[in-house]
């Protein structure tokens, strides 16, 4: 028997629980009724996917791995060839390593490289990428000062970069990327989510605008015939005179053709594995997966078998020999460097000499900067950093071999 007592409890949480649940609908339609171009912002989301959203927020933890991580190292302290590879552009100034996904924003703003103009937003905060929609592209060229203080709310990369205003649906929020599309083929979504922003672009040199150098594949060698058919060039080269390209974060370009690609398997499968627990949620902190034991025993082990620290070290091995090579490279393209702006210097060598020998630092430097800026440090795809890398060593020896012709 339920006594008197009991039973008016049970109506009064009942009665509570039915204004609760009509309170959430109340505010799933208003979430609702707002359209794809108005942002809503992660902490809204907050109760109604409260275990993502915690797992979103662990994105600000930093922590090492043996070759990655997210603690902000200073690459031109670390390696400092790097000073004189990009001398003549910002990132001689300032570089460091990648780290979480909330700390986007706040990095672009406070790197003391110069920004071209606005569109330096547009992986970092889906604002400009709205506004650029509603306004035009005349927004790329406006100081990126401007930007920032006309939109003091800002957030940095959050559910709408990825979702728009439907957590769990995947969603392109990027044009430049579904422009890039028109020439690659790529229909997972567990890629498309993350290629938006982790590709290889360059500036519109007349509008700011970003594009992605795709129109004839993704390899290197593509990217080079691109480019020189445009005449491209991110800056000269001050010892060489040099058109230089400067590489930026080819993750999606270095995976596609690696083993793992040839599985099947997509960036979510090993940057968002599944939480433990009934719900079946992906994790939300985007980092290296070295990190977590539990997230390499959910997303590795089932193909490899064995314990997580095997994978580890199967991973480092990999690493390990891309690591030694891209040093080694590096030293022999810096000593290249220091022979061409010699020549360049003593007028010794013809002129139409020269501009192959500033071709072959262009191109060398193109093939070793896309290996160094790849943030796996070759893991995503072994064969293709060893082939770009083994490039630039062969036009480096081709260009030492010229210029010892005339140093005799
Ligand atoms: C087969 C698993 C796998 C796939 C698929 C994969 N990655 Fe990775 N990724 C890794 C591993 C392992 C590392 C190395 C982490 C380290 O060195 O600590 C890494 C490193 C990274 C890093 C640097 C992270 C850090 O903390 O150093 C980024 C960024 C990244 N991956 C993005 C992507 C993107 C974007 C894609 C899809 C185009 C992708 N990854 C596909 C496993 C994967
Ligand atoms: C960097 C891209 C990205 C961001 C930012 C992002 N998500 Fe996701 N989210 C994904 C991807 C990819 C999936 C997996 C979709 C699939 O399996 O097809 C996913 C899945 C989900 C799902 C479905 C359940 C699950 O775990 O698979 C929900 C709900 C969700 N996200 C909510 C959110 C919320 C809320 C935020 C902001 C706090 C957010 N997401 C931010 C990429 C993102
Ligand atoms: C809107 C652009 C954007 C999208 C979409 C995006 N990223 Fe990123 N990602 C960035 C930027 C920018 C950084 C560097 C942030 C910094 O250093 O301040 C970064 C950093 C990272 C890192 C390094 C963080 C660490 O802890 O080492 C990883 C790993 C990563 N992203 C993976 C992913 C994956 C996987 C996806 C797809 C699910 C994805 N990203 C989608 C822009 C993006
Ligand atoms: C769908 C199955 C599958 C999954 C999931 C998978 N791998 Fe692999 N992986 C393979 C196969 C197949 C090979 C090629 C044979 C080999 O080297 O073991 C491979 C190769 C490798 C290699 C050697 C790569 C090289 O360049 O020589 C490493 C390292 C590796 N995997 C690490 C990982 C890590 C770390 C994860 C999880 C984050 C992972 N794999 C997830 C199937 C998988």
């Amino acid at each position: 028997m339920i006594s008197i007592k009991r039973k008016i409890s049970i109506i009064v949480v009942f009665a509570f629980l039915l204004i609760l649940s009509a309170g959430c609908q109340q505010s799933d339609k208003d979430i609702n009724a707002l359209n794809d171009l108005e942002i809503i912002r992660a902490e809204v989301w907050k109760n109604q996917h409260p275990d993502i959203y915690a797992s979103f927020m662990t994105n600000a933890e930093m922590e090492k791995t043996t070759y990655g991580g997210s603690v902000p190292v200073d690459y031109l302290e670390e390696f400092p060839n790097l000073k004189i590879f990009y001398d003549g552009y910002g990132f001689s100034k300032e570089y460091l390593r990648a780290r979480g996904h909330i700390y986007a924003l706040e990095d672009v703003i406070n790197t003391s490289r110069p920004k071209g103009g606005a569109s330096c937003l547009a992986c970092k905060a889906a604002d400009f990428n709205v506004q650029l929609t509603n306004e035009g592209e005349g927004l790329n060229k406006i100081p990126f000062v401007e930007f920032v203080e006309a939109n003091p709310e800002m957030e940095g990369i959050s559910c709408y970069d990825c979702h728009r205003n439907t957590p769990g649906e995947v969603k392109i929020t990027r044009t430049h990327f579904t422009q890039g599309l028109t020439s690659v083929e790529e229909e997972k979504s567990g890629n498309l989510a993350c290629a938006q922003c982790h590709v290889e672009y360059y500036l519109d040199p007349d509008t700011n605008k970003v594009i992605l150098p795709w129109h004839k594949g993704i390899d290197t060698d593509d990217m080079i015939e691109y480019y020189d058919e445009i005449n491209f060039r991110d800056y000269e080269h001050p010892t060489t005179g040099a058109q230089i390209l400067k590489a930026q974060h080819p993750e999606f370009e270095t995976f596609k053709g690696s083993i793992h690609d040839a599985q099947g398997l997509t960036c979510i499968d090993c940057h968002m594995p599944k939480i433990a627990g009934e719900k079946n949620l992906r994790s939300h902190q985007w980092t290296s997966p070295l990190k977590s034991k539990e997230g390499l025993t959910q997303s590795c082990i089932p193909c490899h078998g064995g314990e997580p620290e095997a994978i580890i070290s199967k991973v480092e091995g990999v690493q390990e020999s891309v690591y030694k090579k891209t040093n080694e490279v590096s030293d022999e393209l810096l000593a290249y460097i220091h022979r061409l702006g010699k020549a360049v210097e003593t007028g010794d060598v013809p002129d139409e000499i020269i501009e192959q020998l500033r071709d072959i630092h262009r191109n060398a430097q193109f093939k070793w900067d896309f290996v160094f800026v790849e943030n796996s440090e070759g893991f995503h795809n072994s064969q293709k950093a060893h082939k770009d890398l083994d490039s630039a060593r062969e036009l480096i020896t081709e260009g030492i071999a010229i210029l010892e012709e005339y140093e005799k």
